[in-house]
């Protein structure tokens, strides 16, 4: 019998997928989820035919010239692949796939979680009632902004984006987006389209950021595009943290022209800027987006689907190099 691919798993993965991962490979496992360097990334890899990391391991074109030749892929246990140079592994021959369908409806549903946190003040009332500082009810007393009926505007109008589109309109929100391109009449459902990014944020009562971390989406939401969304407006992110330009953006939550952010996802996790914690009209989260049992499993599965049609000479159903 020919020897089993090592795969190198820079991450503590779900007992399934390890046991799958037993059974079909000679997995290098990482029992105490102890966040690797690249350094010991790369002199781990010299044992191992691919890789199996997270969006936590930055794979930069250094890394990349430095994997030693035995690594053939990376099988990414996320759909984001910004933490991987693309290009760079072309450019080496490597073979990188992710993990895409399998997590919208988990970050949907944390997209949602942040949009009713934030307008209903959640994160400051459930604080009150564990610190003893719940006095009283009175008519005034932590009075939020109400979302059923609102306009939901969308950036990116992708898997997850259709997800929290579909959500939403249980609460009868009016869906507005911005997508580099415009869906079908069936996808799109009547919500509204915007060729321009601009000129969908004044229509945003909510506002949620679901597109990718790209170059041309680094600092998206800026001082000039929070300016023209509707005075109190909530935004919500469960995209990635370099979406938003932070100083922008806590400028505005401390002013009142935002009410409040829902955020799932900040630059530099998990050092965030240290406004977001001291600011009540925030509500906040530690990247938990696809964090469900039935998710990460199913995160796992398809990182392995992916390794087994590249170890059997076929084309991954997830290449994105
Ligand atoms: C993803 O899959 O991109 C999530 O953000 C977790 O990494």
């Amino acid at each position: 019998m020919s020897k089993k691919p090592v795969i190198l798993v820079t991450r503590k993965l779900p007992d399934a997928v390890e046991d799958r991962l037993k059974r079909d490979y000679e997995p290098m496992l990482n029992p105490n989820d102890t966040l690797y360097s690249a350094d010991e990334i790369i002199k781990m890899a010299s044992k191992a035919d691919a890789i199996l990391p997270c969006h936590t391991e930055k794979f930069t074109s250094e890394v990349i010239a430095r994997l030693p030749d035995s690594i053939k892929a990376i099988a990414n246990f996320s759909v984001g692949v910004d933490h991987v140079d693309l290009q760079a592994a072309r450019d080496k021959g490597l073979i990188v796939t992710n993990t895409p369908d399998v997590l919208s409806d988990a970050t949907a549903e944390t997209a949602l979680l942040l949009l009713l946190g934030a307008a209903r003040r959640a994160g400051e009332g459930e604080a009150l009632v564990r610190q003893q500082q719940w006095k009283d009810w009175s008519p005034s007393f932590m009075v939020g902004v109400q979302v059923t009926g609102k306009r939901l505007g969308i950036v990116g109008m992708g898997r997850v984006g259709q997800v929290v589109a579909r959500r939403a309109r249980g609460f009868d929100m009016n869906i507005h987006y911005h997508n580099r391109s415009r869906l079908s009449p069936d996808l799109e459902d009547g919500a509204t389209f915007y060729d321009q990014l601009d000129d969908l944020l004044p229509h945003c009562e909510f506002l949620s950021l679901n597109c990718p971390n790209t170059p041309e989406t680094v600092g998206l939401l800026n001082a000039e595009r929070i300016a023209r969304l509707p005075d109190g407006a909530i935004v919500i992110n469960t995209a990635r943290g370099t979406v938003v330009d932070d100083e922008a953006l806590i400028a505005a939550l401390k002013s009142g022209k935002l009410a409040a952010a829902g955020l799932d996802v900040f630059n530099n996790e998990p050092d965030i800027h240290p406004a977001y914690r001291s600011l009540k009209n925030t509500f906040l989260l530690p990247h938990i987006g696809s964090a469900t049992r039935e998710t990460r499993n199913a995160m796992g599965f398809r990182a392995l689907d992916n390794l087994d049609a590249i170890f059997a000479g076929r084309e991954p159903g997830d290449r994105v190099a």
